[in-house]
């Protein structure tokens, strides 16, 4: 059984989502001793302030998804220069009712990647923004902007060297992140 258990959510929908794709061959590069869960967001309802105190079934799993992690990594596509509504959705979320969040205090990663130059620059700044408010510490460095071309994943969705080795790299960070931020949650 893995020690430290992190939900990695993507913020595309999109069946041949490179975030996806992504998040998959991250994963891959994860420790033994760390358990990695793709956590969806596509069943959530869009969120209304009236359901706080009496939240549909799907938004209760999702925020004891995010209780029983000790550290989140969020992978997300840039829509018009910000994240895309789902994932601030399911964001919103889990940060209420007020005083209620479930985020507070969960160690965090971000990355994304891009058909665009810029690699989601924007979209992680501004999840960033977010994170801060809802008190998640984030991994500040390395930062990880992906402009996706033609040979970064194979046929397979496998990483190309440079790629992985650059990956290798954040995930390295991260965990020695985690392991000096988390409260592993009781089981
Ligand atoms: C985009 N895309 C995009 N790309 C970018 O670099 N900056 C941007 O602001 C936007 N804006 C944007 C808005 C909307 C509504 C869509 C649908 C797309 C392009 C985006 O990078 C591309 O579609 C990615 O493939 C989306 O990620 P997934 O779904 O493949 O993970």
């Amino acid at each position: 059984m893995s020690n430290y258990s992190i939900a990695v959510i993507v913020g595309s929908l999109r069946a041949e989502s490179i975030n996806s794709k992504l998040a998959d061959a991250l994963i891959a590069l994860g420790p033994k001793d760390f358990g990695f869960r793709r956590i969806g967001i596509d069943y959530l309802p869009l969120y209304n302030q009236d359901h706080d105190e009496n939240s549909a079934e799907s938004v209760k799993h999702f925020k004891t998804e995010i209780v029983q992690s000790a550290g989140i990594i969020f992978i997300t596509p840039e829509y018009n220069r910000s994240i895309p509504g789902v994932l601030k959705n399911a964001i919103d979320h889990a940060s209420r009712p007020y005083g209620k969040s479930v985020w507070s205090g969960k160690p965090a990663g971000i990355m994304g990647a891009s058909v665009g130059t810029t690699g989601t620059c924007m979209a992680q700044q501004h999840l960033r923004n977010i994170l801060a408010y809802l008190n998640m510490p984030t991994l500040g460095q390395p930062e990880v902007f992906i402009h996706i071309k033609e040979d970064f994943f194979d046929s397979h969705g496998n990483l190309n060297e440079d790629s992985k080795y650059f990956l290798q790299t954040w995930m390295n960070h991260y965990v020695a992140w985690i392991k000096k931020n988390a409260e592993i949650p009781a089981t």
